[in-house]
C-alpha cells in the first residue's frame, strides 16, 4: 500500500480506479509518435483531395488528379485517376514510341525492312510481342506448331506459300484447308493402296504392289487425288493442299508412329476421314495493316521464307 502511494505521487494517473486499487498511468505520448500521427492525418487528407477515396451515391468522389488518354476507338478521354486509365496512358506512350517505326514499316518494302538492321531489331521485338499475343496460342511460342492441329512456321515448308505476299495474304484473310472424306467413295483396300503410295513418296516402308496400285488410283479420276495435290503430289499452294513428298507432316501423325505399318495407318486415317479442321483465323479486321506487315516479316524470318 505504501509503495503504491509513492508511485502515485511521482507519476500522474488518470484518476480512475478499478477493482478498488487498479489505476492507470497518464504518461504523455512520445513526441516522435505524436508528430508521426499528425503527418499520417495530413497525408490522408491530401490523399482524399487528390485521389478517388470516398464512395458517393452510386459512384465515388474522383479527386482532383485526372488522366487523359486516347481509348481504342481513338476518342480522347479525361478521367479521374484510376488504374485502368493509368494503363491506357502507358499504352498510349508505348504506341507513341512505336509509331515512328510503324510509319516506317508502312512506307518501306519487305526487302528494305529485312535489310535494315534498326528495323530488324524492331521487327524482332514488336513481332515477337504481336506473335505471343495473337498467334502463339495455336502456333506455339516459337512458331513450331503442333502436329495434327497447327502448322510449323519455322520450317521452309509452306502449305500456302512462303513469300512475303503469300504470308501476308494468309494472315490478312485467314485460310481453311479442305479435303473430302474418302471412306464412302473408296473401298478400304483402295484407301490402303493409296496410303502405301503416299508413304512411298517420302521413303516410308511400304508394300510395293499396293503402292503401285495406289499410284494408278492417285492419278485416276476415281480418287482424283492428283486434281488437288498435283500429278507430282507436291501440292498446290492456291488451295493449301499439302506436299506429300517432303517428309513434313501436319495432319497425318506419321512422326508419332514407331513402325512403318503405324505410319501407313496414320496416312490411311487422313484419307478416310478427309480434312476440314485446318482453320487459320482472319486477322484483317483485328490487326492494322502495319501490324500484319510486321508479323509477315517476323514469320518470314522464323523459318525459311521464300
Ligand atoms: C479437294 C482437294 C483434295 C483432294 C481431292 C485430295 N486432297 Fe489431300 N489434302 C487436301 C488439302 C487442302 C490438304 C491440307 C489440308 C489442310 O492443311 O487443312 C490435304 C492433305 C492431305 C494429307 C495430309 C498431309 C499431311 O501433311 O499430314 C494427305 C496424306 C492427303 N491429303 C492425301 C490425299 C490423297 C491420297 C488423296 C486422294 C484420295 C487426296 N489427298 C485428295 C486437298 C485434297
Ligand atoms: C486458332 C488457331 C490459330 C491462330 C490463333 C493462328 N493460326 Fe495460323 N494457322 C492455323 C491453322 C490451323 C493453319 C493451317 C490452315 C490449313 O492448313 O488449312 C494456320 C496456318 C498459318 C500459316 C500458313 C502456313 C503455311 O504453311 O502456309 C501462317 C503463315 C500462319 N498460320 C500465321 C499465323 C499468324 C502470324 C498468326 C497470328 C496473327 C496466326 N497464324 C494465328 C491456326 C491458327
Amino acid at each position: 500500500m505504501s509503495e503504491q502511494k509513492l508511485q502515485s505521487q511521482t507519476v500522474q494517473t488518470t484518476g480512475h480506479a478499478w477493482d478498488g486499487d487498479l489505476q492507470e498511468y497518464n504518461n504523455p505520448l512520445p513526441v516522435w509518435w505524436v508528430y508521426t500521427f499528425y503527418v499520417t492525418v495530413a497525408f490522408a487528407i491530401i490523399y482524399w483531395i487528390i485521389y478517388p477515396s470516398w464512395p458517393f451515391g452510386k459512384g465515388w468522389i474522383g479527386g482532383l488528379s485526372s488522366i487523359t488518354y486516347v481509348n481504342s476507338d481513338g476518342e480522347t478521354k479525361t478521367h479521374s485517376w484510376n488504374t485502368r486509365a493509368l494503363l491506357m496512358e502507358k499504352l498510349n506512350k508505348a504506341d507513341a514510341e512505336q509509331k515512328p517505326y510503324f510509319d516506317k514499316v508502312a512506307s518501306m518494302s519487305y526487302e528494305q525492312i529485312a535489310k535494315d538492321p534498326d528495323m530488324n531489331g524492331f521487327i524482332l521485338s514488336a513481332g515477337k510481342a504481336l506473335f505471343s499475343d495473337n498467334c502463339a496460342p495455336c502456333h506455339q511460342q516459337g512458331g513450331q506448331g503442333k502436329i495434327g492441329f497447327f502448322p510449323n512456321l519455322t520450317d521452309d515448308d509452306w502449305l500456302y506459300g512462303g513469300t512475303y505476299a503469300k504470308i501476308n495474304e494468309t494472315i490478312t484473310n485467314g485460310r481453311h484447308g479442305y479435303m473430302p472424306t474418302f471412306s464412302e467413295v473408296l473401298s478400304p483396300e483402295q484407301i490402303d493402296d493409296l496410303a502405301n503410295y503416299v508413304a512411298s513418296l517420302s521413303g516410308i516402308g511400304h508394300d510395293a504392289a499396293k503402292a503401285a496400285a495406289g499410284n494408278t488410283l492417285f492419278h485416276s479420276d476415281t480418287a482424283a487425288c492428283y486434281y488437288c495435290h498435283g500429278a507430282d503430289a507436291k501440292g498446290r499452294q492456291v488451295i493449301g493442299s499439302a506436299n506429300l513428298t517432303d517428309k513434313v507432316w501436319l495432319w497425318a501423325d506419321v512422326p508419332g508412329a514407331d513402325t512403318a505399318e503405324g505410319k501407313v495407318a496414320a496416312i490411311r486415317t487422313v484419307i478416310s476421314n478427309g480434312l476440314n479442321k485446318g482453320v487459320m483465323p482472319t486477322w484483317g479486321g483485328r490487326l492494322s495493316a502495319e501490324q500484319i506487315k510486321v508479323l509477315t516479316v517476323y514469320v518470314h524470318e522464323l523459318g525459311g521464307g521464300q
